[in-house]
């Protein structure tokens, strides 16, 4: 069996940076109550006429992981593109990519699995080259979410959490026999939370028409979460997070015989650094070995690993060697982890 590593890194976020003082004048936030309790100071959000959209991001972090990976991008077998935010219902962004990129007709497959979904996609790119399948994947995580959030005071509980960008990995096959690369990922999901975060329509439950119906005949709490925005039960999702991060850590720690004490980077999910400050504590981890960057991006969702992986590469954090451990929970409920060795 192959073993597969990362080979390339890149990241792309849009040039408009919207501060939270920027969010106080168009909801009614502050600046302490959003650095208090997620530690966010601003993120990036397209722009209307900048030509970004998410399969465009994904495209722009993708080239530069493929020039750093020292490929040529006919060497790329496979795409798998990790978002919420899809540019369309259908087909996914994964076929915008191959088309942007000009890449050879190459397979597309779209992970929906948001904040897991960059692990999501990455367990899925290692299994493909672990069967010797390929030897060269493009794995992409990117958010448009501020092209459907709620940017009124009614959506400030959820809108001033996210940001747009995206990130991207080329995944390789292993030439080296020297144990490192992708040791284990582990992945879980537990749909009977689907609905605590979520965006439910317009969706072929709840389309578009029906909606508006429901907006006209209005007769109820103006505040109540609308459904073509996203909703989130906050408390209930910050819960889970902090116990199934802990969980899915020490599960990819025991399957490689690792302790705590091994990992040189944790390189967490960037939904809250409140979150990522308790995983810190739990695993008594010191600063330099848990990579923030939530406070200038917000949380991009599937693109934040990535991104921040990139970061953590660009910044000195990753040499040969590193054990770098990624972790990831969000809506579905779905949680998940990996344990490379770089
Ligand atoms: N500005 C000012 N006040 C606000 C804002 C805001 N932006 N948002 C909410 N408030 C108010 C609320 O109305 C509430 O007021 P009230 O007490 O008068 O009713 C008060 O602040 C407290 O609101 P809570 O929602 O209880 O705040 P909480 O302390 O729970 O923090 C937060 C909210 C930051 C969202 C937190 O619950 C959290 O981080 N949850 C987890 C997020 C997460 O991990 N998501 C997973 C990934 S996302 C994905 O998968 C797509």
């Amino acid at each position: 069996m192959y073993t597969s590593k990362i080979t390339g890194l890149g990241k792309y976020v849009p040039e408009n940076t919207v501060t939270n003082a920027d969010l106080s004048k168009i909801m009614d936030t502050s600046d302490a109550w959003i650095q208090e309790r997620t530690g966010i100071k601003e993120r990036r959000h397209i722009k209307k006429g900048d030509g970004n959209s998410t399969a465009i991001m994904g495209a722009k972090a993708a080239k530069i992981a493929i020039e750093r990976a020292g490929i040529a991008k006919e060497d790329i077998e496979l795409i798998v593109f990790a978002t919420l935010s899809p540019d369309y219902f259908f087909p996914g962004c994964g076929v915008q990519v191959q088309d942007l990129l000009n890449l050879p007709t190459v397979p597309a497959l779209d992970v929906r699995n948001q904040c897991s979904g960059f692990i999501y996609a990455l367990s899925v790119a290692d299994q493909y080259i672990k069967t010797g399948m390929y030897k060269n994947i493009l794995v992409i995580g990117s958010e448009n979410h501020s092209g459907g959030l709620d940017m009124t005071t009614r959506g400030r509980s959820v809108s001033v959490l996210f940001g747009d960008g995206a990130g991207a990995a080329i995944l390789s096959r292993n030439t080296e026999e020297d144990n490192t690369g992708v040791l284990s990922t582990h992945l879980h999901s537990e749909g009977a939370f689907a609905k605590e975060l979520a965006l439910i329509g317009p969706s072929t439950s709840h389309w578009v028409d029906q909606i508006i119906v429901e907006e006209k005949n209005l007769k109820r709490d103006p505040k109540a979460p609308i459904d073509y925005y996203p909703y989130m039960n906050g408390q209930l999702v910050f819960k889970n997070a902090v116990a199934r991060f802990s969980e899915v850590i020490n599960e990819g720690l025991v399957a490689n015989q690792l302790t705590a004490k091994d990992i040189d980077l944790l390189v967490p999910h960037q939904a809250n650094l409140r979150i990522a400050q308790f995983i810190q504590k739990k695993f008594d981890l010191k600063d330099h070995q848990v990579f923030n960057n939530i406070q200038k991006y917000g949380n991009t969702t599937a693109a934040s690993i990535p991104i921040a992986l990139t970061e953590a590469f660009e910044e000195g954090y990753i040499k040969k060697g590193t054990i770098v451990v990624l972790a990831a929970f969000g809506s579905g409920f779905t949680w998940a982890s990996a344990v490379i060795k770089w």
